[in-house]
């Protein structure tokens, strides 16, 4: 189903950008790049481009950051027709600004909005509607160690109909917060949840798009989680075989090299792994993505075949798994060196350190 008037997609955007009289001045912004966290604190502008079934893409803006008008009757507030994406600015020594497969994202969203039939954003109006926020609001970008300006693209079915059909009227937005690390510590090993009461996805679901629902599903588990003083659970799918966390990828390192990260139509695609992977594959690592069963996890663990288990993803960079708790058992997780080489690896050529050979940074400033 096409959703989007190409003819209208056609011509580039005009952004119109209205300034915000009231934004942080560069003392109270300094305060709190200087401990951002993740996802509290948010720049002084937002974009917003609209979307009508015949009028296509429209009214592009460039606008104060600030609460969102909706009909009650809104559908996205009734039947939660939604996508989002994340994707990070990073600041470079020499203070330019670059982001990372924005092309990526771009086109996970349009899978995304396929899926939940909302209508798929050019991938240039992705990529004009970073650069117009960095323009407006390139100074948040922080420039300390491992921080970056966190990118939250979205769009949802504003229009005020309660039958249940695909929204007619849609807006697409991006706000953006800068960020520090997504666990509280670090890039220590997290520890694990086992759901083994709820799955995220199911077969044929809408588990490989990235739609709220999916993080809707994962919050009674994610707080299970934490009441067992775990950082993120772990879901399985019908079959028993690992899918992937709340909020990242799962990858596992064999004590041949090989990398073995579970593959299905349920699990999120994400752009971190598919990276690292890479640059895994880069250095020889031979790598799996295949069905991986939580017995061939767990009896990995226990006969030393698998020597690292680690959790990717934009927010979290990657993290390694310490631990995996269940009802049931708690299994300690053996943690080497190749995670922490491959985030090292990443994150250089994210902020600029290491070369770019795989043409991944997109210049967002200037
Ligand atoms: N899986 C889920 C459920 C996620 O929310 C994310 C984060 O976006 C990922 C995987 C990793 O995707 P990416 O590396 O593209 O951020
Ligand atoms: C991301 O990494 O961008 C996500 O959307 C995951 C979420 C846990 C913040």
């Amino acid at each position: 189903m096409t959703l989007t008037d190409p003819a209208a997609d056609l011509a580039p955007l005009e952004f119109a950008v209205t300034r915000n009289l009231a934004a942080r001045s560069a003392a109270e912004r300094d305060e709190i790049l200087a401990a951002p966290g993740f996802g509290t604190n948010f720049t002084d502008h937002m974009v917003d481009i609209c979307w009508s079934k015949g009028g296509g893409w429209h009214r592009p803006r460039v606008q104060p950051y600030g609460p969102i008008s909706l009909d009650p009757a809104a559908a996205v507030l009734h039947y939660g027709q939604e996508i989002f994406e994340g994707i990070k600015a990073y600041r470079h020594a020499d203070g330019s600004v670059h982001t990372f497969r924005p092309d990526q994202n771009a086109k996970r969203l349009q899978r995304s909005a396929r899926r939940m039939a909302l209508p798929e954003l050019p991938e240039d109006y992705f990529l004009q509607s970073l650069r117009e926020l960095i323009a407006v609001d390139g100074d948040w970008v922080p420039s300390g160690e491992d921080q970056s300006l966190y990118l939250r693209p979205f769009m949802f079915a504003k229009e005020a109909f309660l039958g249940v059909r695909p929204a007619q009227k849609v807006a697409y937005y991006l706000i953006a917060s800068p960020a520090g690390a997504y666990f509280k510590g670090g890039v220590q090993p997290v520890k694990i949840w086992l759901s083994e009461d709820y799955a995220r996805a199911g077969k044929g679901g809408t588990g490989a798009a990235k739609t709220g629902g999916n993080y809707a599903a994962s919050l009674l588990p994610q707080a299970e989680a934490y009441e067992q003083g775990c950082d993120q659970v772990v879901f399985l799918d019908q079959d028993g075989n690992v899918e992937e966390l709340g909020g990242m990828n799962v990858v596992f390192v064999h004590k041949d090299g090989t990398i073995v990260t579970p593959q299905s139509d349920s699990i999120l695609p994400g752009i971190t792994r598919d990276s690292i992977l890479q640059l895994a594959e880069d250095r020889g690592h031979r790598v799996e993505r295949r069905a991986v069963s939580l017995q061939e996890w767990r009896d990995g663990v226990a006969s030393g075949e698998i020597v690292e288990v680690f959790a990717c993803g934009t927010a979290a960079v990657v993290t390694p798994i310490g631990t995996l708790l269940a009802a049931g058992f708690e299994d300690a997780q053996p943690t080497g060196t190749l995670a922490l080489e491959l985030r090292q690896h990443l994150t250089d050529i994210q902020y600029g350190r290491a070369e770019d050979t795989h043409g991944w940074l997109t210049r967002l400033d200037g």
